[in-house]
């Protein structure tokens, strides 16, 4: 890994690699032997790259793949990712006009195609949020499923959008720490891809109607009675 200079970014160093196994994991043994708040590690290409819920991110050359450290202490609520995703859509929207959504918790999605992701990892005082962005698809992949991509972003230099999300996110981080989801509801509300779906949350089955104020997901089911999800895997039950 070598040390690079990031545009605009001046929180903590930024160190820049072709290749890791996953820039969260590498953050992590990084923030052990005392990284500063701010960090960042970035790669071309990761060989095991992380998703939520011990899935696999698949991380080809030609994705944006990043890390960033922060030392926050305790978060008052536990919806950070979706603030994360948020910053990571403002930040891309500074150079790029694209309709971006989020799908709770933590999905970016492009035209119902998931285009990123967020991982949202906590550990005592530390904060890793690491970011995954498709540029591209790689052709073999094409066939066997279909993700979305930005390829629009390819023609700006990466550092550069990965300047104005990190800068993005310290500063949302800052109102997220001091007053929680609820300054960011009527965002969120806006940039939510599930609103009034159908979906499905592991056992549960309903209608999205709105967020709460702590950022879980309020469903309505068949039956009329509300329910509020903290944690789990959204699956919609229509097509866009
Ligand atoms: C998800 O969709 O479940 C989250 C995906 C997060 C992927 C990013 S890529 C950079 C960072 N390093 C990892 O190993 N994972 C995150």
């Amino acid at each position: 890994m070598r040390k690079i200079r990031l545009p605009g970014w001046s929180t903590g160093p930024v160190y820049f690699s072709h290749r890791l196994k996953s820039t969260s994991d590498c953050l992590r043994e990084m923030a052990g032997q005392g990284a500063a708040h701010g960090t960042v590690v970035w790669a071309k290409e990761q060989t095991r790259g992380r998703g939520r819920r011990g899935r696999e991110w698949f991380s080809p050359p030609g994705g944006l793949y990043f890390s960033v450290l922060f030392k926050t202490g305790p978060l008052l609520e536990p919806s950070f990712a979706l603030i994360a995703g948020g910053a990571v859509i403002g930040g891309v929207k500074k150079r790029v006009k694209l309709n971006l959504k989020i799908k709770w918790p933590n999905d970016i999605m492009r035209n119902g195609n998931k285009v990123g992701g967020i991982l949202c990892e906590k550990q005592g005082e530390l904060l890793i949020v690491g970011v995954g962005l498709n540029l591209e698809i790689p052709a073999n992949l094409k066939n066997s499923f279909s993700p979305g991509s930005l390829p629009e972003l390819k023609s700006h230099p990466p550092g550069e959008i990965m300047g104005l999300i990190l800068n993005k996110l310290e500063e949302d981080l800052e109102v997220f720490q001091e007053n929680g989801f609820l300054p960011f509801r009527n965002e969120q509300r806006r940039l939510s891809f599930l609103l009034g779906r159908w979906v499905t949350v592991d056992n549960l089955q309903g209608q999205v109607i709105d967020y709460g104020e702590k950022g879980q997901l309020i469903i309505r089911c068949a039956d009329g009675t509300e329910k509020h999800c903290w944690q789990g895997t959204v699956m919609v039950l229509e097509e866009e």
